[in-house]
């Protein structure tokens, strides 16, 4: 049996991540192999650090990616910092908030709950009072929610978490890069990102950062691998050690501080991406980068409303990264999605558990959030709704997103 070459076909990726990677990122992916203690790769890992703190908004000592996809980065933190026992409050309103809880569980937390319907968020001070109530060690919060397209107010949060002695983690994987994070201003103790969303790399690394408060507490449960130790003598933790050896923060920090302790080998290829994908967006500028991504949301947002749909949700805590469209009554979703990648090449997204087939998410994220995708995509969800069957004022998308864009 003979196999083709390998030629995935360009496509236009309007789905909330994996979005398109920026060409300067997969120019950089097909760079030479270096080796990880190779000082010309550890400058790099050196580079990239000071770039995290930079997009995290930090001065943080720790800032670095852990190989995986960013579900591996919140992995880590949680299983770093949630002894068996501890208190841990999670707020749901939607999947992630539920996947915090899934990972939360299986470290031996003792879980508190708070829900909110899907498509709304927390006012902060519910959050606020909660944590005064439970008193938890940690409060694990999703800040852009993509499953119902929802940003959660951060402020003053992490002050209250302070005040009561809890650790507050966020996953900020779809916002990051594209929506501000300010993780010293709003006193966020460790905040997870991601690659393949706002900041336009492939999947395959989670960056994050963490301050002196969550490092004292993965200092408590260290244990250094017995075969690195140079007198063979064994390191016992004071606390119950970090479940696991691949995502063990106090290990793997050892490797990116000057020590370069070895843990596993280093995914040099996706630090490439990483590290230009870092410069790209600093490059641009992150309130520059944040302008870009309201205005194409704004444009996006027009030309839906043109065409007669409903956006899902409440409005007041939209992500402007995430566009929830409400699929309408006899209009089979998949079956248009399907059409728009078929025939267009391009993709957008449905959701997860009770929104599945409910709603459409459109993504307008890092390089996938330009002009000609937002009006691609109007005038190919137009065409696609029309033979479906649903009326509509052909050509009103399109037209309403120049408009928004004064062309
Ligand atoms: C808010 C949020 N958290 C976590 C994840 C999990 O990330 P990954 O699929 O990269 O592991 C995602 C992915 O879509 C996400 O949107």
């Amino acid at each position: 049996m003979t196999y083709k070459d390998l030629s995935p076909s360009p496509r236009i990726i309007m789905t909330p991540g994996p979005v398109e990677a920026d060409p300067r990122v997969l120019r950089a992916m097909s760079y030479p192999v270096l080796g990880q203690f190779d000082p010309e790769f550890t400058a790099l890992m050196n580079e990239t650090m000071e770039m995290l703190r930079q997009l995290f908004a930090t001065a943080n000592r720790w800032a670095y990616p852990v190989d995986g996809t960013s579900r591996a980065g919140i992995e880590a933190v949680l299983t770093g910092l949630i002894e068996p026992g501890d208190k841990v409050l999670v707020p749901i309103y939607g999947r992630f908030g539920h996947l915090l809880v899934e990972i939360a569980r299986r470290c031996g937390a003792e879980i508190v709950t708070l829900e909110a319907e899907w498509g709304t968020v927390f006012d902060p001070e519910q959050i606020i009072a909660a944590v005064r109530l439970h008193r938890p060690k940690l409060v694990a919060l999703v800040h852009g929610e993509t499953s119902t397209g929802r940003l959660q107010p951060l402020e003053g949060i992490g002050a209250a978490c302070r005040e009561s002695g809890a650790l507050l983690v966020v996953d900020a994987v779809a916002t990051i890069g594209g929506v501000e994070v300010a993780a010293d201003e709003w006193m966020i103790d460790a905040v997870i990102g991601g690659t393949q969303k706002c900041l336009s790399v492939p999947s395959g690394l989670a960056p994050v950062t963490y301050n002196d408060r969550a490092e004292a507490k993965l200092l408590r449960r260290k244990r250094i691998e017995q075969g690195l130790l140079a007198g063979g003598e064994a390191s016992d933790a004071a606390a119950p050690v970090i479940q696991s050896n691949y995502l063990d923060l106090s290990q793997l920090q050892d490797y990116w501080s000057p020590a370069r302790l070895n843990h596993h080998t280093e995914a040099t290829s996706m630090l490439y991406a990483l590290r230009e994908g870092l410069r790209v967006t600093l490059q641009e500028g992150l309130p520059e980068r944040f302008a870009r991504h309201r205005r194409h949301e704004a444009a996006l947002v027009a030309g839906i409303e043109a065409m007669g749909l409903r956006l899902y949700g409440d409005p007041r805590c939209k992500m402007p990264v995430v566009t929830c469209i409400e699929i309408p009554p006899g209009i089979d979703g998949e079956s248009v999605r399907s059409m728009l990648l078929e025939q267009f090449g391009i993709e957008i997204a449905s959701s997860f558990g009770p929104l599945k087939g409910r709603i459409w998410r459109i993504g307008t994220m890092g390089y996938s959030c330009s002009k000609r995708n937002v009006l691609l995509t109007l005038g190919a969800l137009e065409a696609a709704l029309l033979r479906h069957g649903f009326r509509l004022d052909a050509g009103a998308a399109v037209q309403a997103a120049l408009d928004d864009y004064g062309a």
